[in-house]
C-alpha cells in the first residue's frame, strides 16, 4: 500500500520570501508523501526549496498551445517539475466557470504531459442536506471517466473537498469524509478504475487538530489542505498526523 498523501494548495498567496521561509521551515519526513501546489510564477523557486516534497501546480489549460493568452499548458508545467496538477476545484468551478467537461479535458491535458491530475469533486450545503452527495459527485467523477477512461482515472488522484467545508473552519467530521470516500471508492470500483489503488485525498478546514481523525479513516488516503499549509509549523504537523496513520 502506498503511504499516505499531504498537499498544500497555496491558492492566491505567497511572495518570494514568504515561500522561502515557508519552504525552509519544511524539513524532510518520511513515512508519508508530500506536496505543494504553488502559483505559476513561483514553481521555479519552489522548485529549487522543495526538500523532498514533489510539486504541484493549480490549474492547467486544456489546450497544448497557440493562441490561447493567459493559458500555461500541461507540457510546461512538466518542464518546471511538476509532478502534479489540480483540476476543478470548487473555486475554479465557482468563480472561473470551468463545468465538469472542461475538467475532463483538463485531467486529459495533463495526464497527456505526464502530470497527475488531482481531480476536485465535492457537493454544495445545499447539495448534502438534499442528500445528494453522490449523485452531485458520481456526476463531477463520470464527466471526466468520459474523457479520460476508467484507465486515466486510475492514474489520478481524486480529491474530496465538500464545498461548505472549504476555508470555512468547519471540516467534515471522520464520519461524514469516511463515508463519502468509501462511496467515491465504490463509484470508481463500480466504473471500472482501480480504486483499491487509487488515493482520495480529503479537503476542507484540514487542521493540525483534526487531522489525525480523518486520516485514521480507513479510504482517507490523505489531505489536500488550504489555509494550514500556509504555515510551516500547521503544515508539518499535519504531514505528522498523515505518518502516524501509516499506510493508505
Ligand atoms: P482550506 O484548507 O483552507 O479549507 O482549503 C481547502 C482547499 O480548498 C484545498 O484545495
Amino acid at each position: 500500500m502506498p503511504q499516505k498523501l499531504v498537499i498544500g494548495n497555496w491558492k492566491l498567496n505567497g511572495s518570494l520570501a514568504a515561500n522561502e521561509a515557508l519552504l525552509k521551515a519544511c524539513g524532510a519526513l518520511a513515512g508519508v508523501d508530500r506536496a505543494v501546489c504553488v502559483p505559476f510564477p513561483y514553481l521555479a523557486q519552489a522548485a529549487s526549496l522543495l526538500g523532498g516534497m514533489a510539486l504541484g501546480a493549480q490549474t492547467v489549460s486544456e489546450f497544448q498551445s497557440g493562441a490561447y493568452t493567459g493559458e500555461v499548458s500541461a507540457e510546461m508545467l512538466a518542464e518546471m517539475g511538476c509532478r502534479y496538477v489540480i483540476v476543478g476545484h470548487s473555486e475554479r468551478r465557482a468563480l472561473f466557470g470551468e463545468d465538469d467537461a472542461t475538467v475532463g479535458r483538463k485531467a486529459a491535458a495533463a495526464l497527456r504531459s505526464g502530470l497527475v491530475p488531482i481531480v476536485c469533486v465535492g457537493e454544495s450545503l445545499a447539495e448534502r442536506e438534499a442528500g445528494r452527495v453522490m449523485e452531485v459527485v458520481g456526476r463531477q467523477l463520470g464527466a471526466v471517466l468520459e474523457i479520460i477512461g476508467a484507465q486515466g482515472l486510475s492514474r489520478s488522484v481524486i480529491a474530496y473537498e465538500p464545498v461548505w467545508a472549504i476555508g470555512s473552519g468547519r471540516a467534515a467530521s471522520a464520519e461524514e469524509a469516511g463515508e463519502a470516500h468509501a462511496a467515491i471508492r465504490r463509484w470508481l470500483a463500480e466504473n471500472g478504475a482501480l480504486a483499491a489503488e487509487m488515493r482520495i485525498l480529503y479537503g476542507g478546514s484540514v487542521k493540525a487538530d483534526n487531522a489525525a481523525a480523518l486520516f485514521a479513516m480507513p479510504d482517507v488516503d490523505g489531505g489536500l489542505i488550504g489555509g494550514a499549509a500556509l504555515s510551516a509549523q500547521d503544515f508539518m504537523a499535519i504531514c505528522r498526523a498523515a505518518v502516524a496513520n501509516g499506510a493508505c
